[in-house]
């Protein structure tokens, strides 16, 4: 049976990014860069890899500068241009989306992930999506984390989510699902909770920020409760619509970094340094001096 393409993908940057203040205070989170680029143009790359054909960012205030990065820079260009820097304007415009294959929306109030990807209804229409929550970086060693989630939907249909292990000391920072576990890596999920309290959770599967939707989905948030954190939960409406449709869990053939802590964000920019060629050798021996320096000095 063949299932309808995903040819979509939702990105919600509304959000703040107090976690990174002053970084944030006048730039979006996810402008921050990781090595040489955007989280954000990180996350689009994934999804273009994974054959996403329109992009759309569920933006609020002060977060136009994300639009501009999706655009061409005349200005830039033509100086490029005379410099004779052909190579360099060739990348840029190879990273950027088609004309017309961006859309922008607000959400206007910080009501939750939920109400975030209901404000992307009228654009995504009456057909399956992929969503992918930009704090959360990849790096995969063969097709990107949505390709190997497409490649299960085109199998298996229905509603995907990419899960990750965690320890149990961090359950209570994501959503969780429970599964029937099956030889391969793409499982039935049979139950999910937001941000459960530790001890409480029903595995430790956490659901890592990338997800195929079917149009449904939206009909549930029109009408949804707050949930956890006071918030619009998506977590919830998924939980709702599985009374209804499949949900099949695919494990990450990869790294994940939750660019939402600081934490993560710098061990993003370190494995994704160690990744570039360019950067490899000479990056490793400066990383090597300063552990070293921190053993010596822990020995001290
Ligand atoms: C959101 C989702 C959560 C998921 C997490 C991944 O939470 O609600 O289910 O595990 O992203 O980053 P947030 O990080 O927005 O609190």
């Amino acid at each position: 049976m063949t299932h309808k393409p995903i040819r979509k993908a939702i990105f919600p940057v509304a959000g703040l990014g107090t976690r990174f203040l002053p970084a944030t205070k006048a730039m979006p989170k996810e402008m921050l860069t990781i090595v040489d680029r955007p989280i954000i143009q990180r996350v689009v790359d994934e999804a273009r890899e994974a054959g996403i054909e329109h992009f759309i960012f569920v933006t609020g205030r002060n977060k136009g500068v994300i639009e501009d990065h999706f655009d061409r820079q005349a200005e830039l260009e033509m100086i490029l241009e005379k410099k004779g820097k052909h190579d360099v304007i060739k990348q840029l415009n190879d990273l950027l989306p088609g004309p017309g294959q961006t859309s922008f929306t607000r959400q206007q109030e910080p009501l939750g992930l939920g109400h975030a990807v209901w404000c992307a209804r009228e654009l995504v229409g009456n057909e399956p999506f992929a969503l992918l929550l930009p704090d959360m970086l990849t790096q995969s060693p063969g097709d990107s984390c949505l390709k190997q989630m497409i490649n299960n939907y085109n199998e298996k249909g229905g509603n995907i989510i990419g899960v990750e292990e965690v320890a149990d000391s961090e359950t209570d920072q994501y959503g969780i699902v429970s599964i029937k576990k099956g030889a391969e890596n793409c499982w039935p999920i049979t139950g999910m909770v937001e941000k459960p309290p530790l001890g409480t959770a029903p595995s430790n599967l956490m659901i890592m920020g990338r997800y195929i939707l079917q149009p449904e989905i939206f009909s549930i948030l029109k009408d949804q409760r707050k949930g956890a954190g006071n918030e619009i939960q998506l977590t919830d409406a998924m939980h709702s619509l599985m009374e209804m449709q499949d949900f099949h869990a695919v494990k990450h053939n990869g790294m994940s970094f939750d660019c939402g802590s600081r934490v993560g964000f710098l061990t993003a920019n370190v494995a994704f340094a160690l990744a570039s060629p360019d950067l490899r050798n000479d990056f490793a021996k400066e990383l090597r001096n300063l552990l070293d320096n921190l053993t010596s000095q822990a020995a001290e």
